[in-house]
């Protein structure tokens, strides 16, 4: 049976920057995969999956996270399952990079003609409509891709009634680097695009209310 409307909107006013959780509560493996899933399963440019999911459940990394982080100083230490997300960087995803062309002989399947059209349209995409033409243009057009992971887990994860905190408030070069020394990350390969910690609300937490721009002031229809 579908899901009602009236249940993903309740999902979403649910879902909120949650600050702390109790950290007594863990999140199933059941639970967790169902998240994981939920960004796998998401939508790329191309169908490239220009990212990479690092769960990072060993507490002496999270406390080095930590020095770095001043948006996650209380859901580093208290959440059941805290996910890095990375991106893949230009070598991987500059059309005829051999992660691209890998990626569409082995992932997707495709034939070589296939992969020689798709390929040289992909090419174009990138210089000529989306002007990605340096290294950190590419990069960041990756992060703008990881966004769309990381909005299906929270969601998901709401609609099971497990929280989550999207988190950019982090020095990003110090991080990568953390990552980099601990053999964690590949760093000619991948950077940090935004992080994410999922876990259930502290009892006591403060739930602010939501504030929102109205629908008129969000949205404009042109007839
Ligand atoms: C990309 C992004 C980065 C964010 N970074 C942080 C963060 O570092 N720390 C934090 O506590 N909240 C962070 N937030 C949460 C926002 O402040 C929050 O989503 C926003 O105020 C709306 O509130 P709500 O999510 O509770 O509805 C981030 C949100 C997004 C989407």
């Amino acid at each position: 049976m579908p899901n009602t409307k009236e249940n993903i909107l309740q999902a979403y006013y649910f879902r909120y920057a949650c600050k702390e959780f109790d950290s007594q509560k863990k999140i199933s493996d059941e639970d967790f995969d169902f998240i994981l899933e939920a960004g796998r399963l998401s939508p790329s440019s191309f169908g490239f999956e220009p990212w990479k999911f690092l769960v990072v459940q060993n507490k002496e990394l999270r406390e080095k996270i930590k020095t770095y982080a001043w948006g996650a100083q209380r859901q580093l230490p208290t959440a059941s399952h805290f996910v890095i997300i990375l991106a893949r960087k230009a070598i991987d995803t500059a059309a005829g990079s051999d992660y691209i062309i890998n990626f569409m002989r082995n992932i997707q399947k495709l034939p070589e003609e296939i992969v020689k059209l798709k390929g040289d349209f992909y090419e174009n995409f990138q210089k000529k409509d989306f002007d990605l033409s340096d290294d950190r243009k590419l990069f960041d057009w990756a992060t703008k891709q990881t966004y769309i992971p990381l909005a299906n887990m929270m969601s998901s994860a709401a609609q099971i009634g497990i929280d989550s905190c999207p988190i950019e408030g982090f020095d990003k070069a110090k991080i990568d680097e953390i990552l980099k020394e601990e053999n964690r990350m590949d760093s000619n390969h991948f950077g940090i695009s935004v992080m994410v910690a999922f876990g259930y609300r502290a009892e006591d937490a403060k739930v602010p209310s939501k504030t929102r721009k109205s629908m008129q002031e969000a949205v404009e229809w042109i007839y």
